[in-house]
């Protein structure tokens, strides 16, 4: 399986989450972008796409919004699991980039993931790895 993990993250929390993706998977056919550093165009090939980005103002950040809303999968029969972080309290910051991906064809593979952040900057919750992991079994 092909996995295409993109990220945005200003003080590294979703930076974080992505590299812990990342390892957890055994294969090499996995690969971690930073969502400023990517252009969807040449990440069109994978068979699993994990995205995962800060809420700020109730909603995923404009970069990832913006990523979303170019990426084409041509038809391909895609999945894709969703991860955020937030600080204040859990809100529906992903529906916008659920119905983006729907309408491109993606299939949710799994519920999505809400992780809480300590203030603005971090750190992560306790025992977010065993969350991750457990996200990451539903989803593959
Ligand atoms: C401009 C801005 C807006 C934010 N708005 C929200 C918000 O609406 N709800 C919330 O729970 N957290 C909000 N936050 C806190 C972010 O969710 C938090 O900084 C982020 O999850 C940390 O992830 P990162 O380290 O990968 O940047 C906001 C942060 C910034 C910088």
């Amino acid at each position: 399986m092909r996995v295409n993990i993109i990220y945005d993250s200003k003080y590294g929390n979703n930076k974080k989450i992505a590299k812990y993706v990342g390892n957890s998977f055994e294969n090499n056919n996995v690969k971690v972008f930073f969502v400023k550093d990517t252009d969807p165009d040449y990440i069109r090939d994978a068979d699993l796409y994990i995205f995962s980005t800060p809420t700020q103002v109730g909603k995923a950040t404009k970069k990832m919004r913006k990523f979303v809303k170019n990426l084409n999968v041509d038809g391909r029969n895609v999945k894709y699991g969703l991860i955020t972080t937030y600080s204040k309290e859990k809100t529906d910051s992903l529906a916008e980039l659920e119905m983006k991906l729907k309408s491109k064809g993606f299939e949710k593979a799994t519920e999505n993931l809400k992780l809480k952040v300590d203030g603005k900057k971090g750190n992560l919750e306790d025992g977010y790895e065993k969350k991750i992991d457990k996200f990451l079994e539903r989803v593959t």
